[in-house]
């Protein structure tokens, strides 16, 4: 059975107070009102992640993530996180490859490859970020451009491995623009991404991987887009950052 997941990346946003106030209104919303069988992870950045898990711990349905991690286990790389410190700051999960990192960090495929081993070897679930340019959907190159991230950089997992994994499809052109994919696109492309993981791992393992979207999801059309048959939740920017629209967000499955 596929897990519903709600995950909210804060990206650069809440200092050490602010943080502590979203976190502890999250968790008793969450507490209060959110479905049983939802999971909530607040990705935060690394300077929240101790006092957000330790405020999580208050909430059967919420965990914590970290927004990424070194491929490296430790040493002379300055101002990156390691698993071991994300998992000791109590992360169990990671946001891997998001288009912003990929941009700004010039992430590679194989790059990423080596951090969701590391992560899975350290006893964190990656959320691996695919996703395409307008330019790319414009020349109807998406479906070719997302298997292929899904290929350099998950493919050489064995089946276990990637039953662990969790798939958040961000089209770029939808992040922090307003503009949502709508619910056939999304659709389309998470039923693509289930078809190409099938093709690598075997049906059992695709039909079990949940695939968020993210990208502009909002209360207002998180409904249409949580009941597309491989839309198994969503990855969430802005509306994150407001503990009554994450909430509202998890509440519309
Ligand atoms: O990682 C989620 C993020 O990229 C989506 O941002 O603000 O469009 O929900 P937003």
């Amino acid at each position: 059975m596929r897990k519903k997941i709600i995950a909210g990346n804060w990206k650069m946003n809440k200092t050490l107070s602010e943080g502590l106030s979203l976190a502890s209104e999250v968790v008793n919303m969450a507490n209060d009102e959110a479905p049983s069988d939802v999971t909530l992870v607040l990705c935060t950045p690394a300077i929240h992640l101790s006092q957000v898990s330790a405020i999580a711990k208050d909430a059967k349905t919420v965990f914590v993530g970290a927004q990424n991690i070194s491929e490296h286990e430790s040493g002379a790389y300055t101002g990156d996180l390691s698993a071991d410190m994300a998992k000791s700051a109590g992360a169990s999960f990671v946001i891997l490859g998001h288009s912003e990192r990929r941009e700004y960090h010039f992430e590679t495929n194989t790059q990423l490859a080596e951090r969701v081993k590391l992560a899975l070897a350290k006893g964190l679930t990656p959320i691996f970020c695919c996703g395409e340019s307008l330019e790319t959907r414009e020349a109807n190159e998406h479906v070719e451009f997302v298997n292929n991230q899904l290929k350099e950089s998950l493919f050489d997992l064995s089946a276990e491995q990637m039953s662990q994994v969790v798939i958040a499809y961000e089209p770029i052109w939808a992040i922090g623009t307003g503009v949502t994919a709508s619910s056939d696109q999304a659709q389309e492309m998470h039923k693509s991404i289930r078809t190409s993981l099938a093709s690598n791992f075997g049906e059992d393992v695709a039909e079990g991987i949940s695939i968020l979207y993210g990208g502009s999801m909002k209360p207002a059309n998180a409904e249409e887009l949580l009941a597309q048959p491989d839309v198994d939740g969503g990855l969430i920017g802005g509306a994150s950052l407001k503990s009554r629209d994450f909430i509202d967000i998890a509440k519309s499955y």
